[in-house]
């Protein structure tokens, strides 16, 4: 018979395990972070001044590493910035180990190859820039999975294909910036299910087609940023709804058709850039009610007509682009102190 103060073998085995689940969870998971950590270390060639070599060290906590930030209630990186480093190299897959990280900033390095699919782990992900470094590759799908992004900034990369469209199921986005890639194709209507969009750029890609309607649908939009693009036909008059608008930016683009007069609701706009266009008819008179605009590019279109003396009540304007058009009338920039070109 066996004594009732000894536990079962098994038993004994199963405490065992459990007291060393416990310790492991309490004390493994920031060791977890810091050999990803170390694996993201292992994959910079290139570190010119030593911001990790040294720095990067298992004799202090990952957490007083340069460039890292843990939470305060799990202990565990939330935030990883190696922004502006000069760093080159790779992502390493390990990166997806950092279960915590919610902002992740590597921009302007030289980082390069493609975004490795473990990245997907990181389902708390709020803040991703990689902008400005050397990443290739199609935009991957998986972006997709991101619920809680805010910010998704791929500018100056050398990202090929077209804009994903399960970036539709970013609900919570505000920042989309791919400016400076070779990316082609349409603008994927899902797109525009982004509501909470404010800042969308897409500058100096190869998107083509018309400007999609939808885009009204963008009601909190700041800015919109479609330059350098070859998008053609008329510029939708939705555009005139979205009040929010302090920067549009259409500038080099093959568009035709009259700038719409509902552009005269706009008055919190900044900058428009229109120039390089295949713009038609007058400039509307409406553009007078734009007050607060600082810089008004319209050259290089088909454009006609008396230059609107409204212009001159535009007290902001710094910079007015208005040559290679067909415009007639006098407007003199030295009696408004602007510059014209
Ligand atoms: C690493 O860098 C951080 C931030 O600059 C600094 O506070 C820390 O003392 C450095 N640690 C070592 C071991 O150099
Ligand atoms: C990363 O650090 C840079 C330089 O200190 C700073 O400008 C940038 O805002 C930081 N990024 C984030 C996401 O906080
Ligand atoms: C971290 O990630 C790598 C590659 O994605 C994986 O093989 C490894 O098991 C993960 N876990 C730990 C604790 O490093
Ligand atoms: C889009 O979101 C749905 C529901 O949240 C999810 O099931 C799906 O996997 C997501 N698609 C991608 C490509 O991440
Ligand atoms: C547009 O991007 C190309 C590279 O894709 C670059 O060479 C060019 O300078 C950029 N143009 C502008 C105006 O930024
Ligand atoms: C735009 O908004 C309308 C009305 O809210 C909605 O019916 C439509 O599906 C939206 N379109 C897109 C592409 O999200
Ligand atoms: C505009 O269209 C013409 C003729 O189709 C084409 O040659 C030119 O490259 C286009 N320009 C832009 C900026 O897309
Ligand atoms: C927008 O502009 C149009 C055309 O100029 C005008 O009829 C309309 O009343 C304006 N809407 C608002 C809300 O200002």
């Amino acid at each position: 018979m066996a004594k009732p103060s000894f536990l079962p073998p098994f038993m004994f085995g199963l405490l065992f395990a459990t007291f060393r689940v416990i310790l492991s969870a309490k004390y493994s998971s920031i060791t977890v972070d810091q050999s990803a950590l170390l694996a993201l270390k292992s994959h910079i060639t290139h570190d010119p001044h030593n911001f990790l070599t040294t720095n990067w060290s298992t004799s202090t906590s990952v957490c007083s590493w340069i460039g890292v930030t843990c939470g305060s209630k799990h202990y565990r990186v939330t935030a990883l910035n190696l922004s502006s480093m000069d760093l080159t190299g790779t992502i390493s897959s390990q990166l997806g180990n950092l279960s915590f990280l919610a902002w992740l900033d590597i921009h302007q390095n030289s980082f390069q190859g493609s975004l490795p699919i473990e990245l997907t782990n990181l389902r708390l992900m709020k803040y991703l820039d990689f902008g400005d470094n050397s990443f290739n590759g199609e935009i991957p799908l998986w972006f997709g999975c991101f619920s809680k992004l805010q910010t998704l900034s791929l500018y100056l990369n050398n990202f090929i294909g077209v804009i994903p469209s399960t970036l539709g199921n970013l609900s919570k986005l505000e920042l989309l910036s791919l400016d400076g890639n070779q990316i082609s194709g349409r603008i994927p209507n899902s797109l525009f299910k982004c509501k909470e969009l404010k800042f969308l750029s897409l500058l100096n890609n190869s998107l083509e087609g018309s400007i999609p309607t939808e885009i009204g649908n963008l009601t909190l939009l700041k800015t919109l940023g479609l330059g350098i693009n070859h998008f053609k036909g008329e510029i939708p008059s939705v555009i005139g709804d979205l009040t929010s608008l302090v920067i549009i930016d259409l500038f080099y683009n093959n568009l035709t058709g009259e700038i719409p007069l509902v552009f005269g609701n706009l008055t919190s706009l900044r900058e428009l850039w229109l120039c390089n266009n295949k713009l038609t008819g007058e400039i509307p008179f409406v553009i007078g009610k734009l007050t607060s605009l600082q810089v008004l590019c319209l050259s290089n279109n088909k454009l006609t007509g008396e230059i609107p003396l409204v212009i001159g009540n535009l007290t902001s304007l710094q910079l007015l682009y208005l040559f290679y058009n067909k415009l007639t009338g006098i407007i003199s920039c030295f009696f408004y102190s602007l510059f014209c070109y």
